[in-house]
C-alpha cells in the first residue's frame, strides 16, 4: 500500500514529467511584422508553448517585452538583429515560423515578391539549418511556391534536409475556403472542412469542393473557386497599399503550429493541408505539392493523395501543375545561382 504522501509525490512527479515532455520552444523570424506580432500573441496564448523566441531585424525586443507581460506560463525573449542573437533564438527550437519578408501591394502577384524575399528566406534558412537543423520549419513568406524549394535546397546543401520537417503554410487557403462556402450556404464555417490542394498563389490554389458534399455549378462554382484562389487579392486591395493579410494569416499560422505541437505530443489523426516535399506530382515536375497531410511526432506522417475529383477540378489541377512546376524550378534555379 502507498501512503498519502507517496501518492502525492508520485502524482507530482508524473505531472512534472508530462509537462517536461510537452516543453516546446517556438521561434518566430519576422516577429515584429504585420503577421509576426499577432502570430506571436496567439502563440503566447497557447499553453503547449513553453518558450517563445522572437526575432526580427527591428523591434523584436519591444514586441517580446509587450507580449511577455501576458499572464500565461511561457517565457518570451526578443532578440536583436545580430547573427549570434539569431543563433540563440533558433537553438533548441521545435518549431520555426518564418513570416519575414515584404508583402504585396495592389497590382502585384506573389511572384513579384520573389526578388526581395528569396534572399531573406535563403539567409534565414541558412541560420535555421545551422542552429535548428531538427526543427519543424514553417514557411509563410511569399512566394511560398518558391520559398519552400529555396529552403529545401539550403538544408540539402548543408546536409541536414529532412523532408518530413519542412512545411509551406497553406492553411489560410482552407480557412478561406471554409469561410466562403459557409457564407454562400449559410452554415457554420467551423464545421466546414474544404480540401484545397496545389500551391499558394492564384491558379495553383485548387479547392476540391466536390469532396465536401457541396454541389455548386456553373457561374456560382466558378466564382467560388475564383474567390478562394484570389482571396489574398481581396485583402491586398482593401488594405490599399498597406500590405496583405496579416490577422487571418496569424490565426492560420497559429493553427498550423498548434497542430504540429498536438501531433508531437502524441495526438493521433492530426491532419492539416500543407505544401511539402511530396511524391504525388513529381512526375509532373512538382517536387512539392500541398495536400492533406497527417502530422506526427516526426513531422510529416502520411501524405494523403488528392482522391476522387471531377473533370472540372482535374482541369484546375492541370493548370495548377503547369504553373507550380515553374514556380518550384524558379526557386531551385535561383538558389543554385545565389547560394
Ligand atoms: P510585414 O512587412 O508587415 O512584416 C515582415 C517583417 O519581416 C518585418 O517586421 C521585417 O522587419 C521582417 N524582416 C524582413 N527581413 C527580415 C530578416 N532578414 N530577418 C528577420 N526579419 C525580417 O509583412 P507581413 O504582412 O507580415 O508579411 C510577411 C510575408 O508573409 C510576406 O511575404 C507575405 O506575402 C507573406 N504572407 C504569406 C501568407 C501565406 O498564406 N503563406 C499569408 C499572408 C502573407
Ligand atoms: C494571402 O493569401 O493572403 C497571402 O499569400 C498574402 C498575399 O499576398 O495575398
Amino acid at each position: 500500500m502507498f501512503s498519502a504522501r507517496q501518492i502525492v509525490a508520485q502524482a507530482s512527479r508524473r505531472s512534472f514529467s508530462a509537462s517536461a515532455r510537452q516543453a516546446s520552444k517556438v521561434t518566430v523570424l519576422g516577429a515584429a511584422g504585420g503577421i509576426g506580432q499577432p502570430l506571436s500573441l496567439l502563440l503566447k496564448l497557447n499553453p503547449r508553448v513553453s518558450q517563445l523566441a522572437l526575432y526580427d531585424i527591428r523591434l523584436a525586443p519591444g514586441v517580446a517585452a509587450d507580449i511577455g507581460h501576458i499572464n500565461t506560463k511561457s517565457e518570451v525573449r526578443g532578440y536583436e538583429a545580430t547573427p549570434s542573437a539569431l543563433a540563440e533564438a533558433l537553438k533548441g527550437s521545435d518549431i520555426v515560423l518564418i513570416p519575414a519578408g515584404v508583402p504585396r501591394k495592389p497590382g502585384m502577384t506573389r511572384d513579384d515578391l520573389f526578388n526581395t524575399n528569396a534572399s531573406i528566406v535563403r539567409d534565414l534558412a541558412k541560420a535555421a539549418a545551422d542552429h535548428a537543423p531538427e526543427a519543424n520549419i514553417l514557411i509563410i513568406s511569399n512566394p511560398v511556391n518558391s520559398t519552400v524549394p529555396i529552403t529545401a535546397e539550403i538544408f540539402k546543401s548543408k546536409g541536414v534536409y529532412n523532408p518530413k520537417r519542412l512545411f509551406g503554410v497553406t492553411t489560410l487557403d482552407v480557412v478561406r475556403a471554409s469561410r466562403f462556402i459557409s457564407q454562400l450556404r449559410n452554415t457554420d464555417p467551423a464545421n466546414e472542412n474544404i480540401t484545397v490542394v496545389g500551391g499558394h498563389s492564384g491558379a495553383t490554389i485548387v479547392p476540391l469542393l466536390s469532396q465536401s458534399g457541396f454541389n455548386l455549378s456553373g457561374d456560382q462554382l466558378a466564382e467560388y473557386v475564383r474567390r478562394v484562389q484570389f482571396g489574398g487579392d481581396e485583402v491586398v486591395q482593401a488594405k490599399d497599399g498597406a500590405g496583405s493579410a496579416t490577422l487571418s494569416m496569424a490565426m492560420a499560422g497559429a493553427r498550423f503550429a498548434e497542430s504540429l505541437l498536438k501531433a508531437a505530443q502524441g495526438q493521433k489523426n492530426v491532419i492539416e493541408p500543407t505544401f511539402v516535399d511530396s511524391p504525388l506530382y513529381k512526375d509532373a515536375g512538382c517536387e512539392y505539392f500541398a495536400s492533406n497531410v497527417e502530422l506526427g511526432p516526426n513531422g510529416v506522417e502520411k501524405i494523403h493523395p488528392v482522391g476522387k475529383i471531377t473533370e472540372y477540378e482535374q482541369k484546375l489541377l492541370d493548370v495548377c501543375l503547369a504553373d507550380l512546376s515553374k514556380n518550384i524550378q524558379k526557386g531551385v534555379d535561383w538558389v543554385k545561382a545565389n547560394p
